[in-house]
């Protein structure tokens, strides 16, 4: 879907439909009537029967033809003003559901009140790309409604920056759009393979250097931890690593590294996982989607911060060659593991990620953040309201808890303690990789924290947040796109701190 930003009147558009927005504040049959859309006289029956208050969430589809050219008029509510911009983009959302419902295929879509036009692009685009996604490449019936084209209109003092914002929100629901596709994509499609031929393809596009670790290099640098996950499984693995090197860098621009779990499937391997819901096991490289999407609009942004991706990727299967319980793996730091269970896989192919992020990497990153679908501990803590975030540093702790204010991924800070590093000291190696039920998430933060070497890292454990079954809003069924908004608006930010 192609979208941009016009200044032309409502009334002279050429769309089927609009979206109008609408607060709680002000009057709204002033706030139509303000539009131009000569629907007036529906409207107001609507609001007389009170059914739409512009309320936060609410939408209401009007049609009528008074001589204009908009057939259907989309209502949304943005309800009391500061509402924040979840309430806008979830609305755009919704509303242009409704209008592809109703049959438009253009929409035109007014902004929303906002402190800043650019915000308001940004926060539409957003809300209409991902409100619309949908994953159907692999259905036969092709004849679904799809809107084509969507037109935002701003008046024409405003029109650039609506521009800008019309831009940048493209880039980010691009990124997003990625990341929903690559995790919806099945286990059989999506293999370590296939995500290292898609971070090869995006980097070609968009000036990013692209590295490929084989098996070989991994055992030339001691990856025995990554490699030990992947030895149950015919599919090589692959240790994915994508630069940004903003133009004119040099020594004082600031580097951080991105890594992501890339697990393409998880069946727990001989710890295996109960059949259940075992399918979904296939969104267990979100993660690593995640660095792919925030690689792409880092690039597409042209951010002035150096950005290093990486992804260790790997399938998670039983096998004759199978790594098992009991089993004791070197990672390339040369921390010995004991394996209590194969299905704690993930601390594992990212524990080489990290120790290479942090102690192979030059310039030596400032900073580490880390995505990964890591326990179902962290979905019965926080369920899908937020991601976990667990840091060794503050300063950036604090940086993601204010990006995920306006980016429209929440996280919640949960703690590290020498209780929970208890947990996972072993017997027989340096570390175990499971310290039981109790803490679970937590402790997982922990193992992860002795392979950074005292880098300032954090990690965001989107096991809850990473794909689910609601479909209101910019969500969809299936891969969500979590962490991709969240960690470019932190390293957009990243300079002006
Ligand atoms: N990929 C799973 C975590 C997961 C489970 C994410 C359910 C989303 C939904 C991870 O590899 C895993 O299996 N973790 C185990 C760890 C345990 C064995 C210590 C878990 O959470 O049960
Ligand atoms: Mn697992
Ligand atoms: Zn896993």
């Amino acid at each position: 879907m192609q979208i941009r930003a016009e200044a032309t009147p409502l009334s002279k558009v050429a769309a089927k439909a609009a979206l109008v927005f609408v607060s709680k504040g002000k009057d709204p049959s002033a706030q139509v009537r303000e539009a131009g859309t000569g629907f007036v006289g529906a409207f107001h029956t609507l609001w007389a029967r009170e059914t739409f208050t512009g309320a936060a969430g609410q939408v209401a589809v009007l049609h009528e033809r008074t001589g204009a050219r908009i057939e259907t008029l989309v209502l949304v509510g943005t309800g009391d003003r500061g509402a924040g911009l979840d309430v806008p983009r979830n609305g755009a959302a919704d509303g242009a559901k409704a209008a592809r419902d109703a049959g438009a295929d253009r929409l035109a879509v007014l902004l929303p009140d906002a402190p800043a036009a650019h915000t308001a692009a940004e926060t539409v685009v957003e809300g209409v790309r991902l409100g619309l996604y949908v994953f159907e490449g692999y259905k036969s019936d092709k004849s679904k409604k799809a809107v084509a084209e969507a037109v935002v209109l701003a008046p024409a003092s405003k029109l650039a920056a609506a521009r800008r914002g019309v831009e940048e929100g493209t880039i980010l629901a691009d990124s997003v759009v990625l990341v929903r596709d690559l995790g919806n994509e099945p286990g059989n499609v999506c293999t370590p393979t296939y995500l290292a031929e898609q971070a090869t393809a995006i980097g070609r596009a968009h000036g990013l250097d692209v590295r490929v670790l084989e098996r070989a290099d991994m055992q030339a640098l001691g990856m025995g931890a990554l490699l030990g996950v992947a030895q149950g499984s015919a599919q090589p693995p692959k240790l994915i690593v994508m630069t940004w090197e903003p133009k004119g860098a040099s020594r004082r621009t600031p580097t951080v590294a991105v890594v992501g779990k890339g697990l393409t499937f998880d069946s727990g391997g001989i710890s295996i996982k109960p059949a259940d819901k075992m399918e979904d096991m296939k969104f267990d490289m979100c993660g690593g989607g995640a660095v792919l999407g925030v690689m792409q609009a880092v690039a597409r942004l042209a951010l002035p911060v150096r950005v290093v991706g990486l992804v260790p990727a790997s399938e998670n299967l039983p096998d004759g060659l199978a790594y098992k319980p009991g089993d004791i793996l070197k990672a390339s730091n040369g921390t010995t593991i004991e394996i209590v269970n194969t299905d704690a896989e993930g601390r594992l192919i990212l524990s080489d990620a990290l120790a290479y992020a942090t102690s192979k990497l030059r310039p030596k990153p400032e900073a580490v953040i880390d995505m990964a679908t890591l326990t179902g501990a962290c979905v019965v803590a926080l369920g899908s309201a937020a991601a976990g975030l667990m840091s060794n540093d503050d300063r950036l702790a604090a940086r993601l808890e204010a990006a995920a204010e306006t980016s429209g991924d929440p996280v919640w800070r949960m703690p590290l303690k020498d209780r929970y590093r208890e947990q996972i000291k072993s017997v027989y190696a340096d570390l175990k990789n499971s310290g039981g039920r109790d803490a679970g998430a937590l402790t997982a933060a922990c193992f992860l924290e002795r392979f950074v070497g005292g880098t300032p890292w954090a990690h965001l454990d989107i096991a809850g947040t990473a794909w689910g079954d609601g479909t209101k809003g910019v969500s969809s069924r299936g891969a969500s796109g979590f962490g991709v908004r969240l960690v470019v608006r932190a390293l957009q930010a990243w300079g002006s701190k």
